[in-house]
């Protein structure tokens, strides 16, 4: 296993492209190797999650070419259609093969979840598995309404993968998502595609809704009414060329950095801006941080903009109290806003966020043990934690420290970046799991920070 360490920095300064939207890319992949005809998904995210996609749609018999990783560079031109996409022939919607082996979706729940709903909907059974991390995440929660939409789906202890999915001629469903999960929504959706009339989900709070929007630009009719999402399918879907925006769930981490090192100054192209998405950079604006949005426009859908942080005339962030409906819009960048709480005045307190205990790890357990480690004060509670700001630290900043983010690419990055700020060198355990959403995180780290 590897380790990194991470020594002190002084500010970052540059520019630079974060990998594609992971969640955006499952989807597009999916839904391309369900259409008819190729698709050429450009800035198609190099994270091992979106790999582990791709690998289960050839061994479903669809043909998927992706040329490498190359990566871009800022000064290779803005232009993500400049690097070679990855190319995807689609089978149709009933034109997937029976698999000869498992499908694995290694660490990735998206993975599971959302294939989990397109193999419900075929002529064949399935085996979905994944690592040990994936086979400890609760499954229930899409089995329910897929059989209830007529597929069988029989897993370990009845809710851990493996699934062993028998597809059939599934109908419409109208369902009430008990947890707030796109993931969910999104299997139920594609499985409507299957079924021959409207599908309805109703979610408790809105979640990220590239899957709406994505079924939409294949050709399929979605209707959004309040947290009412209806899918009518299409005889068949249509490939053709899209664009995955850059990941502002990746983005954020060296958004972080830049706040917490004062006299920062970065530059972020073509993010991400769905505002399922962007609520954590009004969370961060309303802590006191500069960050500006330039030339924001619409592709395929989703909004795109380019992002400056600027922490130069920067005063101390605020700090701040993330609850409610705001826990569904910033899920995935509540481990770094938590890991901002010692470089706030008041601190981070999160609540009703217990969904974070059934991510890769238990995110709340494992954040406030490490940073605990690092000199935090944290206080944990079954839906969420506090971390004290420097008001009631007296200033004492976060030390470096040995930490363990027990393989989960987002804690790592979090922690990697509160080590920025502490005195003294962080060594991360398992520094490798980052690949998991961001591959080049400390290359990239590395080529804006400045000691
Ligand atoms: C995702 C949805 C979220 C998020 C995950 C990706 C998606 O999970 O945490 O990283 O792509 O739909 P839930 O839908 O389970 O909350």
């Amino acid at each position: 296993m590897a380790t990194k360490v991470i020594a002190p920095a002084r500010a970052i300064s540059g520019g630079i492209v974060v990998p594609g939207d992971k969640s955006i890319s499952h989807r597009l992949a999916i839904l391309a190797a369900l259409a008819d005809g190729t698709s050429e998904l450009h800035n198609y995210s190099p994270a091992t999650d979106c790999q582990s996609t791709l690998e289960c749609l050839r061994r479903l018999g669809v043909q998927v070419k992706s040329r490498g990783k190359s990566r871009k560079r800022l000064d290779d031109s803005d232009d993500l259609f400049s690097t070679p996409p990855v190319e995807i022939r689609g089978a149709g919607l009933g034109g997937w093969r029976k698999p000869a082996r498992a499908l694995d979706a290694a660490n990735s729940g998206t993975t599971m979840r959302l294939l989990a709903g397109a193999l419900a909907g075929q002529r064949f059974s399935s085996k979905l598995t994944g690592d040990a991390s994936l086979r400890r995440r609760p499954m229930r929660r899409v089995i329910e309404p897929l059989e209830r939409m007529g597929a069988r789906i029989r897993a370990r202890d009845g809710g851990f993968a493996p699934l062993e999915i028998t597809g059939a001629e599934l109908h419409p469903t109208e369902y009430t998502l008990p947890v707030a999960s796109a993931q969910v929504k999104s299997a139920i959706l594609l499985a409507g595609l299957f079924t021959p009339g409207t599908t309805v989900v109703i979610e408790p709070v809105r979640t990220r809704d590239h899957t709406e929007i994505a079924i939409a630009e294949f050709g399929a009719s979605v209707r959004r009414t309040g947290n009412r999402i209806e899918v009518t399918p299409a005889a068949r879907l249509l490939g053709h060329a899209l664009l995955v925006p850059g990941d502002i769930s990746s983005a954020i981490f060296l958004i972080a950095a830049a706040l917490i090192l004062p006299g920062s100054n970065l530059l972020l192209l073509n993010i991400g801006l769905n505002p399922t998405r962007s609520a954590v950079l009004d969370f961060l604006v309303q802590m006191g941080a500069t960050v500006r949005v330039a030339q924001i426009y619409q592709r395929y859908g989703e909004l795109v903009g380019n992002l400056e942080v600027d922490s130069h005339a920067a005063q101390p962030l605020r700090g701040g109290k993330i609850a409610g409906a705001d826990v569904a819009r910033m899920i995935d960048e509540l481990p770094m806003l938590a890991a901002l709480g010692p470089y706030t005045e008041e601190g981070i307190e999160i609540r009703g966020a217990g969904e974070l205990r059934v991510k890769e790890s238990d995110r709340i357990a494992v954040l406030a043990e490490n940073l605990r480690r690092m000199g935090a004060r944290v206080e944990e509670f079954p839906d969420g934690m506090r971390v004290a700001g420097h008001a009631e630290t007296g200033g004492a900043g976060p030390r470096g420290a040995d930490v363990d983010p027990r393989g989960d690419h987002r804690l790592a990055m979090a922690l990697a970046v509160a080590a920025l700020g502490a005195t003294g060198p962080t060594t991360i355990r398992g520094a490798e799991c980052v690949a998991v959403s961001y591959p080049a995180f400390f290359d990239d780290l590395e080529a804006v920070v400045q000691r």
